[in-house]
């Protein structure tokens, strides 16, 4: 595995797998890899010939309140494992790389970034964008895979492909949970044993939610029930618990279109997301 942190050494990099032949994959991930991208590049590895992983830490999607600081790194463990599962380039460039001097150029994808996590953290679906348009165009894939746990991220990126007409196909890949359900996160580590054991609440409360809806209870209800449920169970907060549309991600109440169900909550230094899909029987 290459490991580049310059665009020209990147570009040539990408133009020699080009020689070759076959399809590009690219996961970009902010490192502190787990379980959760290690599937991505199983997955990219199936799908393509060559698998480019990046590695950065966006500050552009963190708010001045957030834990950028803070955000694991671990970039030595994160290169072996990318190395060990076959990726052929690590792009890592520093922060004056990817922004260098100047740059005053932010993307925002209207509609879809607006509610949920983009009520919560404001500006962070325009960094995350912002960011997945210069990889791509840096990159140039075939492909590019994100994990289905950041579920609002994948719709923005969806939305973000068609309106900037980027030939690119997004792969969306299911979340890997642990044994209990909770979904695998860079952010599980902020928790202390105990919120660990208090976290489980939360795939068990959508699951439950879930059940309810798709078996025709009233959603309003089940919805509230479950954030009833985070609260009993030791989550300080909840951000939302919502049911939507599996595109627009547009707040729903029947299940008439594909749909999803989506929570976020805070418990100790964490603020932990989820969501799973929800279908009419
Ligand atoms: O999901 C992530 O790790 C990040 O949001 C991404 C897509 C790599 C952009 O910084």
């Amino acid at each position: 595995m290459q490991t580049i942190r310059q665009l020209k050494p990147l570009r040539k990099a990408i133009a020699a797998l080009r020689a070759e032949g076959g399809k590009v994959a690219l996961v970009p991930t902010m490192g502190a890899l787990h379980a959760g991208h290690m599937a991505l590049v199983a997955e990219a590895r199936r799908r393509a010939d060559h698998v480019v992983a990046s590695i950065f830490v966006n500050p552009k999607q963190f708010a001045p309140t957030e834990d950028l600081a803070a955000y694991p790194r671990r970039a030595a463990k994160d290169s072996a494992m990318l190395s060990e599962a076959g990726v052929s380039v690590l792009w890592m460039p520093d922060v004056e790389v990817m922004y260098p001097a100047g740059h005053a150029t932010n993307v925002s994808v209207g509609g879809v970034s607006d509610g949920l996590d983009g009520l919560a953290r404001p500006g962070h679906f325009d960094g995350v964008a912002t960011v997945v348009a210069k990889l791509f165009n840096q990159v140039r894939p075939d492909i590019a895979l994100f994990g289905e746990k950041d579920f609002q991220q994948l719709a923005v990126i969806r939305r973000l492909v068609v309106d900037l007409d980027f030939n690119i196909e997004i792969i969306g890949v299911p979340t890997e949970r642990e044994e209990d359900g909770l979904a695998l996160s860079s952010r599980n580590v902020y928790l202390t044993e105990e919120e660990r054991q208090q976290a489980r609440a939360l795939p068990r409360a959508l699951g439950a939610a879930v059940t309810a809806i798709e078996g025709g209870s009233d959603v309003a209800e089940a919805l509230a029930r479950a954030e009833a449920t985070l609260i009993e169970s030791g989550f300080q907060s909840v951000d939302y618990v919502s049911l939507c549309d599996a595109v627009t991600l547009q707040p729903i109440t029947c299940l008439d279109r594909p749909a999803r169900l989506l929570a976020a909550a805070r418990i100790g230094a964490a603020r932990l997301i989820d969501n799973v899909p929800v279908v009419r029987k």
